[in-house]
C-alpha cells in the first residue's frame, strides 16, 4: 500500500494522472476478467465464454434484439447440457427435476433469497414481488395471504360475475356491427376492473368505456417492456419518479405513463389510508386497506409508500397476465375445433340451457401439476393463482357456452365468434419482456355475428 501512495506522490503532471488512471482501469478490468473466467464460484460451469465474461452478451440478445435471450439459452442447453452459465453471475438450469431445489416449498424450512437480477426492474423494490430477503418476503406475503386463499376467491365470485356480465353484454353489443373487437383490450379492461375492485373496493369501469380504455394496460405494458433496460439501470426508475410527470413523459412517453400510473396508485392507497374502519361496515374491506390494519406487519411496513408498491404490483401482476392468457385462449380455442367441441359438450352437460350461464364456478384450487411452471413454484409461487384459475374457468365456461364458432356449433348459442385479421404467425411470441410480446402487437381480434 505504501508503495502505491509513494507512486501517486511521485506523479507531477496531468498526463501522468491520466496514464495512472488508465493503468488502474486496465489492471482492474484484466483482474475482473480473470476472476469471472477462472476464479468465480461458477467458473467451472459450461457456457459461452463471452456470457461468462460480460453482461453485454445478454444485453445484445435482450436489449438489442428485443427479448430474445430465452431462445439463445435454449440453444445453450442443447450445446452444453442441463446447467449453463448465462451471465457472469447467473446459471440457468433446464431440467424440471430442479424446480423443487430452486424453489423451496414453504414447509421445507429452507431459506432462499431472490437475486437482484430477478427483482430490481419495476422500481417497486419494497413490493412483495421485488423483495430479495427471504424473511422479509415471508412477512409481507403472510399479510397478503388471507386475500389469496381459494376460500376467499370463492367469496369474490359476485365481483368476478358482475364484471363478466358486463363483458358478455359488451360482446353481444358488437353482434352484426362488423366492428372488430380487440380481445387483449377487452380482457385487460375486465381484469383491471377486477384487480381495482380487490385492491381498492372500487373500479374505473374500463369495461364499459367504448374502446375498453387501454390507457392503463398500455402504461403497465410500458413498465413491463422497459424491464430489460431497468434491469441494467434500476436507478432510472427513481429519477423518473422524482421528475414532474410532464417532463418524464417528454423524455420517454412510455415510461412517463408508467410513472403516472404509479403516482395514481399511490394516491388511491393514500385515500384508503385516510378512511376509517367504519366506512366498510357490512362490506368486504379492500385488500390494501385491510393490510394497513394487519397484525402481521410492523408499522413501518404499513406506510402509504410501501403499501402502494404492493398495490401497483398487484395491478400489473393481475392485469397483463390475465389479459394475455384470455386473449390467446380465444385464438387457440377457435383454431382447435376438436378441443372446442369437447369443451362445449362438457359445458352443455353442466349448463344444459344457455340461461344457466352465470351460475357456476369451478374449483379454483385445482392442483397445477408437477412440471407446470406458468405460476412459478415454492415460496414465490404466484399469489394470485387461485384468482387466475377461478377467473379463467369462469370466463371460458361462459363465453364458450354462449358463443359458437363457424366450425363448432351446438345450435342454441347466441351468435358466432370468428377470428379477424389474426394469423397463426401473429400469435407467435417474438420476445420476452417479462410478459410475452407477440408478432401482432395490438393483439388477437374477432368479430361476432348472428347464428
Ligand atoms: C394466468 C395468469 C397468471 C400467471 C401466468 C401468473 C404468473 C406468475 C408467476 C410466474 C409468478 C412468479 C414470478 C417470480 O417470482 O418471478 C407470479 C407472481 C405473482 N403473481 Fe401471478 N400470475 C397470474 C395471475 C395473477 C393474478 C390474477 C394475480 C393477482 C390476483 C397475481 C399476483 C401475483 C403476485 C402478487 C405475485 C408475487 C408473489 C411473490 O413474489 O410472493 N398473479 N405470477
Amino acid at each position: 500500500m505504501d508503495s502505491v501512495w509513494a507512486g501517486l506522490a511521485a506523479i507531477t503532471s496531468h498526463s501522468e494522472y491520466i496514464w495512472a488512471g488508465l493503468a488502474a482501469i486496465t489492471a482492474y478490468t484484466i483482474y475482473g476478467a480473470i476472476w469471472r473466467l477462472y476464479l468465480s464460484p461458477i467458473a467451472h460451469f459450461p457456457g459461452p465464454r463471452m456470457a461468462a465474461l460480460t453482461n453485454l452478451y445478454e444485453i445484445y440478445y435482450n436489449n438489442w434484439l428485443g427479448g430474445k435471450y430465452i431462445w439463445k439459452i435454449n440453444e445453450m442447453h442443447e450445446q452444453y447440457g442441463p446447467i449453463v452459465r448465462i451471465s457472469p453471475s447467473d446459471l440457468h438450469v433446464g431440467d424440471p427435476e430442479f424446480y423443487d431445489i430452486l424453489y423451496p416449498s414453504t414447509t421445507s424450512g429452507r431459506r432462499a433469497n431472490k437475486p437482484p437480477s430477478l427483482t430490481k426492474f419495476f422500481g417497486l423494490n419494497e413490493s412483495l414481488f421485488s423483495t430479495m430477503e427471504h424473511d422479509i418476503h415471508r412477512m409481507r406475503r403472510a399479510a397478503l395471504l388471507p386475500f389469496f386463499s381459494p376460500t376467499y376467491v370463492r367469496k369474490l365470485q359476485p365481483i368476478f360475475q358482475d364484471r363478466l356480465d358486463v363483458l358478455l353484454r359488451r360482446m353481444a353489443d358488437f353482434k352484426d356491427t362488423d366492428k372488430a373487437v380487440n380481445a387483449n383490450c377487452m380482457f385487460a379492461a375486465f381484469s383491471r376492473d377486477i384487480m381495482e375492485m380487490l385492491a381498492f373496493g372500487q373500479c374505473s369501469h374500463r369495461l364499459e368505456s367504448p374502446e375498453f380504455d387501454p390507457s392503463e394496460r398500455d402504461a403497465s405494458l410500458s413498465g413491463a417492456q422497459s424491464f430489460h433496460v431497468m434491469k441494467r439501470v434500476p436507478w432510472l426508475n427513481d429519477v423518473m419518479m422524482a421528475l414532474p410527470e410532464s417532463l418524464a413523459r417528454r423524455i420517454s412517453p412510455a415510461l412517463g405513463s408508467y410513472m403516472r400510473q404509479k403516482h395514481k396508485t399511490r394516491e388511491l392507497v393514500a385515500q384508503l389510508a385516510s378512511k376509517s374502519e367504519d366506512e366498510w361496515s357490512g362490506r368486504e374491506m379492500p385488500i390494501f386497506r385491510a393490510v394497513m390494519d394487519s397484525s402481521k406487519l410492523p408499522s413501518h411496513e404499513k406506510s402509504v409508500e410501501r403499501v402502494a408498491q404492493d398495490a401497483q404490483m398487484l395491478l400489473m401482476a393481475g392485469t397483463l397476465t390475465m389479459a394475455s392468457n384470455l386473449e390467446h385462449l380465444i385464438y387457440w380455442m377457435v383454431d382447435n375445433p376438436d378441443v372446442l367441441r369437447k369443451l362445449k359438450e362438457e359445458l352443455r352437460s353442466v349448463m344444459p340451457s344457455i340461461n344457466d350461464v352465470g351460475k357456476e364456478l369451478g374449483d379454483p384450487s385445482k392442483d397445477i401439476g408437477r412440471h407446470d411452471q406458468r405460476f412459478g413454484k415454492g415460496s414465490r409461487v404466484c399469489l394470485g393463482m387461485p384468482h387466475g384459475y377461478g377467473i379463467l374457468r369462469l370466463v371460458l365456461a361462459q363465453i364458450w357456452r354462449l358463443w359458437a364458432t363457424p366450425d363448432v356449433k351446438l345450435g342454441d348459442e347466441i351468435g358466432v365468434l370468428g377470428l379477424y385479421n389474426t394469423s397463426p404467425h401473429d400469435v407467435q411470441m417474438k420476445g420476452d419482456f417479462f410478459v410475452g410480446a407477440y408478432n401482432k402487437a395490438q393483439g388477437v381480434e374477432f368479430k361476432v355475428r348472428s347464428m
